[in-house]
């Protein structure tokens, strides 16, 4: 028969990363390019069909400022999911997404589906045209990073390798 399960949800992780945005597209179809910060946080529901079962989600969309932290556990206490957003374009946000899955591993429910999401692929597909656009305009494409040095020196040698020998 068709079983009816009802599920709670709670997304987590750092300021920015997505949470809402990503419950929004989920539950009303809709992206806001100026998304409001969560306060405290915000209740959603949404329905799915899958195979045999109608799986009500029960969504608890926290706020990824340090200030709510405390609440938390309110939120993921009892949950059968979590979704631990991370913003794949920031590191920080990484780290953030790393401290929430060692919280919910330590005081979660143990059976609790846990999936971690790096939000913002969009932004690396810009990365995707970028290489596209260089390999069709006969240039070469090189991600660097004046912070922490990365491909800075090989920037300049692959130019040097280019340069016409005379
Ligand atoms: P808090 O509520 O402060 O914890 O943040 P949040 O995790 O809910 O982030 P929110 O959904 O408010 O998104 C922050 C910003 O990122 C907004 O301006 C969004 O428009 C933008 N954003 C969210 N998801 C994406 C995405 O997948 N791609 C891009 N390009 N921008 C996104
Ligand atoms: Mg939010």
């Amino acid at each position: 028969g068709n079983k009816n399960i009802n599920a709670k949800l709670v997304l987590l992780g750092d300021v920015g990363a997505g949470k809402s945005s990503l419950v929004l597209r989920f539950v009303r179809g809709q992206f806001v390019e100026f998304q409001e910060s969560t306060i405290g946080a915000a209740f959603f529901s949404q329905t799915l069909a899958v195979n045999d079962a109608t799986v009500k989600f029960e969504i608890w969309d926290t706020a990824g400022q340090e200030r709510y932290h405390s609440l938390a556990p309110m939120y993921y206490r009892g949950a059968a999911a979590a979704i631990i957003v991370y913003d794949m374009t920031n590191q920080a946000s990484f780290e953030r997404a790393k401290n929430w899955v060692q919280e919910l591993q330590a005081q979660g429910n143990p059976n609790m589906v846990m999936a971690l999401a790096g939000n913002k692929a969009d932004l690396l597909d810009a990365r995707k045209e970028a290489q596209t656009y260089a390999q069709e305009n006969g240039l070469f494409f090189m991600e660097t990073s004046a912070k922490t040095a990365s491909n800075v020196n090989e920037l300049f040698y692959e130019i040097a390798k280019r340069l016409p020998r005379v």
